[in-house]
């Protein structure tokens, strides 16, 4: 397939993406004290296979031959999260000096190899001290997150211009808190709603800590959008699509936008907000920039007996699906990308994630194949071009993800990596679909 690459900025970002706790393993080295995640991923029942964190890729000491795959797939960027429980195991306590010079060295040696590193400060890994004095349903940890984010900024902040505060934190709310489908598992509306809450508090807050440590930082937030289409024209289905708009939408992007919370949501929950005077300008401090993580598309209908939002999924017939079961619809991320230039005026935008999982095999000759991946890639880019000359102002793509990684409740069978990962021996391959990227990206720096 080929792709409009011409439509791009010349500086855009080809990056690769991961998160801490699917990728660095070493869960009791050099300090780090549990999080949410170790502790949920050890309750039985929680994860497929029983599967998790303690080991997962071994990037925290094989982080070099990691350096050197993005380098063989010619990524000028990457986005990588930093783990809370490495650099404060106190929640809010002391700093751990080894916790933050493993990210140091990290970010020496990305930016000796040319790749422009993207932060990302939470990204579901809360220290379990904190979850035992509440987690994210009380005020409390808006704080400590900022704290946390002023000590990590100051460290890296010489070096480090791109950060994000949340990654998706609806789904450390509402999966977290709401569906109990993720740490810390609980199935509670009145939390998740103080969770939400408390979490866009903490990114403003550190959005503050972050600036005043590094002027001229570039901040900010990941959400996971849906782009959603009533199952039928009954009114019932459309104000139920109105209504995920809102839990998934409108909730996340209208505080940050100084819009306040959407009122017709409020209601949905029907939990009074946990509000103090000033808190809704400090969610609002203005951005550098939106991230949008894209996988599937939303067909849905009314479930008025279901939780809130009272929202079922439909299935669509005909439409190819990944190995997470998720509809293959490239469509929807063009769509949100010109809802978010559209309606909330974004004057910057990156694909901080989009990717998909197959259940991929090393053949014997040492290959990775993987076709469908590649055509998702393919297809997903197709449609970012698109929307570019639409006028969204894209500047960058991060492909979830550099390595098959640790797939939270799912485990180590859903592979979303361009590059394999044997979990015996660690061994890495670059699949086909990360050698179809290595051709994007050098066809559209013209070297190719
Ligand atoms: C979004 C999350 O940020 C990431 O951690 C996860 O692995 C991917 N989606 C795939 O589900």
């Amino acid at each position: 397939m080929t792709i409009d690459l011409a439509a791009l900025p010349e500086d855009f970002l080809w990056g690769t993406a991961t998160s801490a706790y699917q990728i660095e393993g070493a869960v009791a080295e050099d300090g780090r004290s549990p999080s949410i995640w170790d502790i949920f991923s050890h309750t039985p029942g929680k994860i497929d296979n029983g599967d998790d964190g303690d080991l997962a890729c071994d990037h925290y000491h094989r982080w070099r031959d990691d350096i050197a795959l993005m380098r063989q797939l010619g990524t000028n960027a990457y986005r990588l999260s930093i783990a809370w429980p490495r650099v404060m195991p106190g929640g809010d306590g002391p700093v751990n000096a080894k916790g933050l010079d493993f990210y140091d060295r990290l970010i020496d040696a990305l930016l000796e190899a040319g790749i422009t590193p993207s932060v990302t400060l939470y990204h579901w890994d809360l220290p379990q001290v904190l979850q035992d004095r509440g987690g994210w349903p009380e005020r409390d940890t808006a704080h400590h997150f900022a704290s946390y984010a002023a000590v990590v900024a100051e460290r890296l902040g010489d070096r480090v211009q791109h950060w994000t505060t949340l990654n998706e934190p609806l789904c450390s709310a509402w999966i977290g808190h709401l569906e109990g489908r993720m740490a810390p598992g609980l199935a509670d509306l009145t939390a998740a709603v103080r969770a939400s809450y408390h979490l866009l508090l903490g990114h403003g807050l550190a959005v503050r800590a972050i600036r005043s440590a590094v002027p001229d930082a570039q901040v900010g937030i990941v959400n996971n959008l849906a782009s959603i289409e009533a199952a039928t024209d009954r009114p019932e289905d459309i104000a139920a699509a109105h209504r995920l708009d809102g839990h998934t939408n409108r909730w996340w992007l209208d505080p940050v936008h100084g819009r306040g919370f959407p009122a017709d949501m409020r209601q949905v929950y029907g939990v009074e907000l946990p509000e103090l005077p000033g808190d809704l300008e400090t969610i609002a401090e203005p951005l550098d920039w939106l991230g949008l993580n894209y996988y599937f598309p939303s067909t849905v209908a009314d479930d008025p007996t279901g939780p809130a939002p009272r929202v079922r999924t439909v299935r669509r017939l005909g439409v190819p699906r990944t190995g997470m079961d998720w509809e293959v619809d490239a469509a929807g991320i063009e769509r949100l990308l010109l809802r978010l230039t559209d309606d909330y005026g974004a004057g910057r935008i990156y694909v901080t994630e989009n990717g998909s999982a197959y259940p991929d095999v090393v053949r014997p000759d040492g290959t990775v194949d993987d076709p469908e991946r590649t055509a998702y890639l393919e297809q997903h880019l197709a449609a970012c071009t698109s929307a570019v000359r639409k006028g969204v102002p894209l500047a960058g793509y991060f492909a979830w993800s550099l390595l098959d990684n640790f797939e939270w409740a799912y485990g180590y069978d859903k592979r979303f990596g361009l590059v394999h990962v044997d979990y015996k021996t660690q061994k890495r391959t670059v699949k086909g679909s990360g050698h179809r990227y290595a051709d994007i990206i050098r066809t559209h720096g013209g070297r190719g």
